[in-house]
């Protein structure tokens, strides 16, 4: 059987690529593949753990497609995606730098298992000129996130990407805010990608899923640990997954247009210390994001005034809901303080700006008037 190929068209793309053309009575979705038991006489030993089902390929080369890599993986949480990588391309005593502030979890995968093991890390401030002296002869990787989470901080991708593979080191980022839609960093000369796919991609807050994208070689040096360590999703949630993907284009072109639009009336909102979006001109990120994104995302982050009191604020909400997790079709608020971060020391936390009062928010496809109406009546 033959699959679809990509059009080039991300909005095409989401629907169609790497779909497989199933006889008529099929129809138009892909079925969804239940059995964990295939014959093995022949070449191609099929199980869900060697992410190998029907349903793992469609969606692989979808992601791919998406992300302009030539192979991926769906790995069974954002979390799966990244434990994979560092156990693929590290052995203990090697060395890898990631940005700082990223991702909470990223930090206590590596603080709680990785230096134990004996890897080693270190921190890069995101300045390209502040990078070459971090690369050692046993530097493997280097980890950003743009924009990182939550403070929306911007790293110029394509001046990483190029110093990493000067010195011969993976270049890896963690497309999760942007989504391919926003950012393609395999474009600007990145070696992979991941996504926690829990958010975007599935972008319904009902899935746990991740992603890897890069040359098929490169997925193939993943591939082993990927299915050493477990992380497949079963038939049914990588159908979700795969219907979700279908609507991507359009719901993050309508998120993005109500997170610029809310970014820029926070901004100037009485009871706003300050607003962190790469959207704004006065935000530091702007001209590199400017220069590499489609659209600035449909995360933002925001302090209220000293004055303010948060838990009051959360209280008044009416539609947009407190929630640990970001990226669905609802706008969902959350401080990082208490959720991604919370494992920091409080020390930290005040190192990085993140207190209390900073609010992320993760912007949803509602009407633009009601999400305006309730932060405002909830500011007060
Ligand atoms: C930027 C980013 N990367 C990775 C992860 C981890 O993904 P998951 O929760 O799907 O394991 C998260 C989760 O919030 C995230 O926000």
């Amino acid at each position: 059987m033959s699959s679809k190929r990509p059009s080039g068209h991300l909005d095409t793309d989401c629907i169609h690529a790497g779909a497989e053309a199933l006889p008529a009575p099929f129809g138009v979705n892909t079925p969804i593949v239940t059995s964990s038991a295939f014959d093995y006489r022949q070449d191609h030993v099929r199980y869900p753990r060697y992410h190998n089902t029907l349903n793992h390929e469609v969606v692989a080369r979808r992601i791919a497609a998406l992300e302009g890599g030539e192979a991926a993986m769906v790995t069974a949480s954002g979390m799966g995606a990244i434990s994979a990588i560092f156990f693929s391309l590290m052995q203990p005593g090697d060395h890898a730098i990631l940005l700082d502030g990223l991702y909470g979890g990223t930090m206590d995968l590596v603080e709680g298992l990785l230096a134990p093991l004996g890897f080693r890390f270190s921190i890069w401030n995101g300045q390209p000129e502040d990078l070459p002296v971090l690369i050692e002869e046993r530097t493997r990787l280097i980890h950003v996130e743009s924009p990182t989470n939550p403070l929306m901080r911007v790293v110029d991708l394509a001046a990483t990407a190029r110093i990493a593979r000067e010195q011969g080191v993976v270049s890896v980022v963690d497309n999760t805010f942007a989504t391919p839609i926003c950012q393609r960093p395999i474009e600007l000369g990145f070696d992979l990608v991941m996504h926690s796919a829990t958010k975007y991609f599935g972008g319904h807050s009902d899935l746990l899923c991740g992603a890897l994208i890069g040359s098929s070689a490169m997925i193939d040096r993943l591939r082993p640990n990927v299915i050493r360590l477990g992380s497949s999703l079963n038939g049914q949630d990588l159908y979700l997954l795969e219907r979700s993907l279908k609507t991507l284009a359009v719901r993050v072109e309508r998120q993005t247009a109500n997170a610029q639009a809310l970014a820029t009336w926070l901004h100037s909102r009485d009871g706003i210390d300050r607003v962190h979006y790469p959207g704004l001109d006065s935000d530091p990120g702007h001209a590199v994001a400017r220069g590499q994104m489609h659209g600035f995302g449909a995360m933002l982050a925001f302090r209220l005034d000293d004055d303010r009191d948060p838990e009051a604020f959360l209280d008044a909400l009416r539609i947009i809901q407190p929630a640990v997790s970001l990226a669905g079709v609802e706008s969902t608020i959350g401080q990082p303080s208490y959720t991604s971060h919370a494992k920091l020391s409080a020390e930290e936390r005040a190192r990085l700006g993140i207190d209390e009062r900073v609010m992320r928010l993760s912007v949803g496809i509602e009407a633009l008037a009601d999400l305006k109406h309730d932060l405002d009546q909830a500011l007060g």
